[in-house]
C-alpha cells in the first residue's frame, strides 16, 4: 500500500510539474515510426478519406490548403490526386515523416519542416481549408483552435479526424501496471489523455468554443485482432498508435516482455487479442 502511495504521488508530482512526454519525445518517436507508418494508413486511411470529401471543396477558385501535422502526406497526396485547383502547404516537425512527402515533385505543394504551433504563430498566410489528421492529441486544443482561426479566411473550414477518449481501451491500465511494477525504470509519464475529446459531441463542443460550427461530424470505431500479444504490441509501436510510450522508460527493450505479459492477461477475447481504435471525424466551418 505504501509503495502504491509513493508511486502515485511521484507520478502526480511529475504531471503537475509537466515533467511528461514532450514535443521532442514525440518528434523522435515519429522519426522512428516513419518507416512503418504505412501499417496505420493501410488500416485507417479509409477513414481519413471521409474528411477529404470533394463535396465541401469549392471548385470555382484556387484553394489555399494547410495540411497540418501532415506526416508522410497521406492527405496532401489524396488532394493532389483529386486534381483540385489548389496550393497546399504541408507542415510537420518530424523530418523523417516528411522525407516520404519530399520525394513528391509537384509544384502545387510546399513542404515545411517546423513545429506546428510555431508555424501558425509566425505565418502571415491565410488558408481556405485546414486538414488535420490524427494529431489532435499532441496539441492543446485551446491554443490550437485559436491559431486555426487566425490563419483561416472568413468562412474557412477545418477537416479533422482524431482519436477520442476510450480508444486503445485498456492500454493505459496496462502501461500503468507495468510502470508500477518497474517504477525504478520510469522516467516520466504521458498526459495525452487530457487532449482527447469525448467523441463527436466533445469535438463539436471544442470547435464551437472557438467560433466554428459543425458541417458534419461522425463517430467511428475499428477493432484490430491478433493471434499473439506480441503482435498487438508491435502494432502499437509500428503504427504510431502508442507514440511516446517508449520514452516513459529508461530502456524500453527491458520493459517489452512485461507489456506483452499484461496484454496477454488483459486483451484476450474469443481466442484473439483485440485492440480498438475509437475516433471522430468531421468538417467544421468558421462562423
Ligand atoms: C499520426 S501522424 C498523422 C499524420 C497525417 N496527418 C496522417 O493523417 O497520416 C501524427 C503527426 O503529427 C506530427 N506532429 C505531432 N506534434 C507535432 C507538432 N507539435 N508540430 C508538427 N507536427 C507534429 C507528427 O510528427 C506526426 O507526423
Amino acid at each position: 500500500m505504501f509503495k502504491k502511495i509513493v508511486f502515485y504521488t511521484k507520478l502526480g508530482y511529475k504531471l503537475i510539474k509537466k515533467d511528461v512526454i514532450n514535443n521532442e519525445d514525440y518528434r523522435k518517436e515519429y522519426n522512428k515510426v516513419s518507416t512503418t507508418y504505412t501499417h496505420w494508413l493501410n488500416e485507417m486511411g479509409q477513414f481519413t478519406d471521409k474528411i477529404i470529401n470533394p463535396q465541401y471543396i469549392l471548385k470555382d477558385k484556387k484553394l489555399k490548403i494547410l495540411d497540418f501535422a501532415c506526416g508522410t502526406g497521406y492527405i496532401s497526396k489524396s488532394l493532389l490526386e483529386k486534381n483540385i485547383d489548389c496550393e497546399i502547404t504541408a507542415v510537420d516537425y518530424s523530418d523523417k515523416m516528411l522525407e516520404k512527402l519530399k520525394n513528391l515533385k509537384d509544384s502545387r505543394i510546399k513542404v515545411v519542416h517546423c513545429d506546428g504551433i510555431e508555424f501558425l504563430k509566425n505565418t502571415e498566410e491565410k488558408y481556405d481549408i485546414i486538414y488535420f489528421g490524427w494529431a489532435l492529441s499532441y496539441f492543446n486544443y485551446k491554443e490550437l483552435f485559436k491559431l486555426f482561426k487566425k490563419v483561416l479566411n472568413d468562412g474557412g473550414m477545418v477537416g479533422i479526424i482524431t482519436n477520442v477518449q476510450g480508444t486503445l481501451s485498456g492500454i493505459e491500465d496496462i502501461f500503468m501496471k507495468v510502470m508500477y511494477k518497474n517504477h525504478e525504470e520510469v522516467i516520466k509519464p504521458m498526459d495525452i489523455r487530457f487532449n482527447l475529446p469525448s467523441g463527436k459531441k466533445g469535438l463539436t463542443k471544442w470547435f464551437n468554443q472557438y467560433g466554428f460550427e459543425k458541417v458534419e461530424v461522425e463517430d467511428g470505431q475499428v477493432l484490430v485482432t491478433f493471434d499473439k500479444p506480441e503482435q498487438l504490441l508491435k502494432w502499437l509501436n509500428k503504427t504510431g498508435a502508442a507514440a511516446g510510450t517508449a520514452c516513459i522508460f529508461k530502456d524500453y527493450d527491458l520493459i517489452k516482455d512485461h507489456l506483452v505479459e499484461e496484454i496477454r492477461k488483459a486483451k484476450y477475447k474469443n481466442g484473439k487479442y483485440e485492440i480498438n481504435h475509437r475516433f471522430a471525424y468531421g468538417i467544421f466551418k468558421l462562423r
